[in-house]
């Protein structure tokens, strides 16, 4: 790297034509989003009974289950009760991806904490089986909290590091939301304000290399794969999907998103990548004025 090449946030600068908003986006406080767990109530009824208690949420017109408020949700029956996790909008856009179906076999090979891992389940609505993955014993525990919490009966757990996971009997889909350098989540991580430290970045890719092929042999043929990271490095992104399509019979299919979005990139520095990367999805945090992510979606060709 010379020394006049943009470093930190600024290098992304040529991929974000609004660039302006987007570090608006970056510096605003986070709102509150909590997605209804739909194992337990549907939307309506608990917009009413947080109504009931004085807090007002607003609904998302693209994404039904979710509602955005300005309000302290956590410390609430209906939270203990599981009938809502705090989570992004931004992550359901990965779980909408991958599209569970009610009595599939679906691996979510990095699970912890769970919030995609509890609405796929909800998705599927308790039928099938979701194995959920997670290395690290700590969230793990976590994880097995908000199962609980949630009402999930249909996951299963395992604790395999994702490259090793046992190959067997195919999965319908599975989901790699991938351990990443987390730039999206800068604006509840201060930390990541000025960009990954780009040691961090080739360190992550080395590990979603291995975890996109590994899921990608783990699935049946015709089967989806999901990929999604938080973080705006196209060296974690359109570099791991395009590692992928270069060492399998893999095609990426488009995402159906009617919410603001960026596409895929297809060239970043001297590096192209295959054009049908673009139907990847790029999310910033101006956009659904959340965090940031990435999310692919492929199919396993015969
Ligand atoms: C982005 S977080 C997943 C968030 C989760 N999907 C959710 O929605 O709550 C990535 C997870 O991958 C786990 N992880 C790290 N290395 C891994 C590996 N080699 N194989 C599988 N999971 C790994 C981390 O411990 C972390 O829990």
């Amino acid at each position: 790297m010379t020394p006049s090449t943009p470093t930190g946030l600024e290098r992304y600068r040529p991929l974000i034509p609004d660039w302006d908003e987007f570090l608006a986006a970056c510096k605003r406080p986070l709102s509150t989003d909590l997605r209804t767990n739909t194992l337990r109530i549907n939307p309506d009824d608990l917009r009413d009974r947080l109504l009931g208690k004085g807090i007002r949420v607003e609904p998302f017109a693209w994404e039904p289950t979710y509602f955005r408020t300005t309000r302290t949700v956590g410390a609430t029956v209906e939270h203990w009760a599981g009938l809502f996790y705090l989570q992004e909008v931004v992550q359901s856009v990965p779980v909408a991806a991958l599209d569970p179906q009610p009595g599939e076999l679906v691996l979510d090979l990095c699970a912890a904490p769970g919030g995609k891992a509890t609405d796929i389940a909800a998705r599927m609505r308790n039928r099938g089986c979701l194995v959920a993955n997670e290395p690290n014993g700590r969230r793990q525990q976590a994880l097995l909290a908000n199962v609980n919490r949630i009402g999930a009966w249909n996951i299963a757990i395992s604790e395999y590091r994702g490259q090793d996971f046992p190959i067997g009997d195919g999965f319908d889909r599975v989901l790699v939301d991938a351990p990443c350098s987390a730039e999206g989540t800068l604006r509840k991580e201060p930390s990541l304000r000025g960009g990954a430290l780009p040691s961090a970045i080739r360190r992550l890719a080395g590990i979603q290399q291995m975890l996109i092929l590994r899921a990608f042999d783990l699935l049946r043929v015709g089967g989806r794969l999901v990929y999604s990271t938080c973080t705006f490095a196209p060296e974690e992104n359109e570099a791991i999907v395009a590692y992928l399509l270069e060492r399998r019979r893999a095609r990426v299919l488009p995402i159906s998103a009617s919410f603001p979005h960026a596409s895929g990139v297809t060239a970043w520095g001297d590096t192209a990548y295959p054009s049908e990367v673009s139907d990847c999805v790029r999310i910033y945090p101006h956009h659904l004025d959340s965090g940031g992510g990435f999310v692919a979606r492929i199919e396993r060709l015969a």
